[in-house]
């Protein structure tokens, strides 16, 4: 398929493939599915393994492919195998919104690092690895104590190690939430006729000093047998007129704070990169109420003006007109996409 730039509106009826769509362009930007779900679950059932692949026209062009199976897994970008992810990461940048993100406001802080490292490794190529080498080594120290009499110089390397990486990943914590923190608030503003004041706040588990504080933790971590401070432990306090929005906010509030979020994500992006990320509705503009939908219309509108795309998926019902003509119509059915070809 081939999809200009500016708006796409996938209808079509329940469980025939729309999110599907959105899931491989996703799949194309970040390698994981955004329904939460692993790699093996996007397969189709009866079938060894899955490919996704496309060209990726922007200031340049890219083709990205991909293959996966139980047993093997390739990654190619402009032919070439990818060695390191970072190589890879911010070819193709998409936020998707989606029912899921409200738990980002209701689940548990796993939900929101995952939302800081998504953005931190889209916009900062040694993040990812500095993640990925903190998680190995966070894994390794876990298991030495987890032994009975653990080698206590080994314990201390990986003390050192888990520091250099996790001290990176705190600090670009750290410089990330001042700055996604007005993005949120005002698009929150946006969308929210109540003026409660948004307030996110980045929760280290680690106060000042890495290396200090595990040090004084050690006997805790011996005891329980596991790392108990460090970034794989931080949080994201969300609150509303200084309350925690988990604890106290309406279920309206959450649907909004969560949209918030990922409006303040497409718009961090779009000022880092210079461009806005490709937009991925799922289900969510029909949810909306009218007066929220029209608060996410001038992300849609920017998005539109610099030539982005949006993909949205609806049922016929529930398609937001107020978008006017300028949308491109595709009808999914049964697994096949078709260019409707009834314009409005
Ligand atoms: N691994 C899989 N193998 C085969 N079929 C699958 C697999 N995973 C999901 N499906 C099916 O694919 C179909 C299309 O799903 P998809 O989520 O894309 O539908 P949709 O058009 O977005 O529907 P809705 O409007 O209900 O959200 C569904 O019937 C779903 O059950
Ligand atoms: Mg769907």
């Amino acid at each position: 398929m081939k999809f200009e730039p500016g708006f796409h509106l996938l209808l079509g009826k329940n469980a025939q493939g729309k999110t599907n769509i959105l899931e491989s362009i996703y799949l194309l930007a970040t390698l994981r599915s955004f329904r939460g779900v692993g790699a093996a679950q996007m397969i189709r059932q009866g079938q060894k393994g899955f490919f996704v692949g496309a060209e990726i026209i922007g200031s340049q062009s890219d083709t990205i492919k991909y293959y996966w199976s139980m047993r093997e897994r390739k990654l190619t970008l402009n032919q070439d195998p990818v060695k390191r992810l970072s190589d890879f990461f911010g070819t193709l940048r998409a936020v998707v919104f989606c029912t899921e993100d409200l738990q980002l406001v209701k689940g548990a802080p796993r939900i929101r690092r995952r939302f800081m490292d998504l953005l931190l490794a889209q916009t900062q190529p040694t993040y990812l690895q500095y993640l990925q080498q903190y998680a190995k080594v966070l894994c390794s120290r876990n298991a030495l104590l987890k032994q009975y009499r653990p080698d206590l110089n080994v314990l201390d390397s990986f003390s050192r190690e888990l520091v250099k990486y996790g001290q990176a990943l705190i600090d670009a914590r750290r410089q990330l939430i001042p700055k996604l923190s007005p993005l949120a608030r005002l698009a929150y503003r946006r969308i929210s006729a109540d003026a409660e004041e948004l307030m996110m706040v980045y929760k280290p588990t680690v106060q000042t000093d890495f290396a200090e504080e595990l040090k004084k933790n050690m006997d805790r971590d011996r005891q329980y047998r596991s790392t108990l401070i460090g970034p794989h432990r931080d949080d994201l306090s969300l609150k509303l007129n200084d309350n925690l929005a988990s604890q106290f906010g309406s279920e309206g509030q959450k649907r909004t704070l969560a949209l918030a979020l990922k409006m303040a994500q497409a718009e961090y992006l779009t000022g880092i990169v210079g461009y806005p990320p490709v937009l991925l509705i799922d289900d969510v503009m029909g949810e909306l109420d009218r007066e929220r939908r029209s608060g996410l219309l001038p992300l849609l509108e920017r998005a539109h003006h610099a030539k982005g795309q949006v993909f949205m998926t609806c049922t016929e019902e529930n398609w937001p007109r107020e978008l006017g003509r300028r949308l491109t119509r595709w009808q999914v059915s049964q697994g096949q996409v078709q260019w409707h070809e009834s314009q409005s």
